[in-house]
């Protein structure tokens, strides 16, 4: 047993990838204002790191009278959004309204249990790379375990949907097709691996603002996701370059022009094929293979924020206790 453990501190920690979509086609708009969508999801070697962690007096975290005051603290960089804006938070607050477990913010008593989210931040923010819906998914199936809450991964997939339409995709990762508004989840086949150099733009886009332009400028299309779906079998990047595909880019590029340019400058670095991540306004280019994929990189380093290079798919979200003392406090370490 740890010292951390003897004071009743328990901690898991959850790594999870970032989401491509290598299609999206947008069918149109529901009834409830989202959109109908048909993607092709897969995750990809950027991850976010949260760790979640139950500190309070021994055998009192189990207690029903101390979950009734739980503390929930989310530690994390100030640019990343804070409070209920922050989707992980939000996690929090709806898994234990769902489940019993009453986290409330700053109480008084110093008795009190307190769950912390400490949240290391890797995914950019706002980049269409799903990083809020990866934290939110990491935050509902590490507290699940650490809060003994016993929902299954199809409850917490329903739960996921009502914060964000990535999230469901984002709790089991690796290659899927996405119906609905994004959250009907079909696992498929894919060899790989891919990659790619990953390049965010300095400022983020909305991802409302973003379908709405694709409102005034898009009608849907019938485009089918079976060419990507054969190239992910043959494992060819230059197959699956020539068929990335996603409806989202005539808005995005109407909202941010210079996209067009960004997409001619990974093509002449030596991108094979590029694609707008989500909705924007991250920029993916596909190279033949990882010695490529550096050297595009390279030649992009000195222009605006600094591109990554990374490989799909990814998996999904990787759990693991938190052991030995130093690992367990002060957790901020990793977020402060
Ligand atoms: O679900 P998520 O939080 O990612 O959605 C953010 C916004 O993007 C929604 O409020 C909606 O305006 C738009 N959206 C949409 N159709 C989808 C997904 C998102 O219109 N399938």
């Amino acid at each position: 047993m740890t010292s951390a453990q003897a004071a009743g501190g328990f901690a898991l920690r959850i790594r999870v990838p970032a989401k491509l979509n290598l299609f999206l086609a947008v069918r149109g708009r529901r009834p409830d204002g989202f959109h109908e969508l048909t993607t092709v999801f897969q995750t990809v070697s950027v991850h976010d790191e949260l760790r979640v962690a139950l500190i309070g007096q021994p055998g009192r975290r189990h207690h029903p009278a101390g979950r009734r005051r739980m503390r929930l603290e989310l530690w994390a960089d100030p640019i990343v959004p804070q409070g209920a804006d922050n989707l992980a938070f939000r996690a929090a607050l709806q898994l234990g309204e769902l489940s019993g477990v009453r986290p409330v913010q700053g109480a008084q008593d110093r008795d009190a249990v307190r769950t912390i989210l400490d949240l290391a931040k890797r995914i950019p923010i706002a980049a269409g790379l799903a990083g809020g819906s990866a934290d939110a998914a990491a935050a509902l199936i590490g507290l699940n375990r650490l809060w003994g809450c016993g929902l299954t991964l199809a409850q917490l997939r329903l739960l996921g949907a009502e914060l964000g339409s990535d999230v469901p995709f984002c709790m089991t990762g690796g290659t899927a097709l996405g119906a609905g508004r994004g959250t009907d989840i079909t696992p498929v086949l894919s060899r790989g691996p891919f990659h790619w150099v990953v390049w965010p733009d300095a400022e983020p886009l909305e991802t409302r603002a973003v379908f709405r332009a694709w409102d005034a400028h898009c009608a849907p299309g019938g485009a089918r996701p079976d060419d990507v779906l054969y190239a992910l079998h043959s494992s060819d990047p230059r197959q699956l370059a020539g068929v990335l595909w996603n409806e989202l880019e005539p808005a995005a590029f109407a909202l941010r022009p210079q996209l067009e340019e960004r997409r001619r400058r990974l093509v002449d670095a030596g991108a094979l094929g590029v694609v707008l991540a989500g909705s924007g306004p991250t920029l993916l280019g596909l190279a033949a293979d990882l010695t490529s994929a550096r050297a595009v990189s390279e030649r992009l380093r000195d222009d605006g924020v600094p591109p990554i290079v990374a490989s799909s798919p990814a998996g999904g979200p990787l759990v693991t206790p938190v052991q030995g003392d130093s690992d367990v406090g002060p957790l901020g370490s990793l977020g402060r």
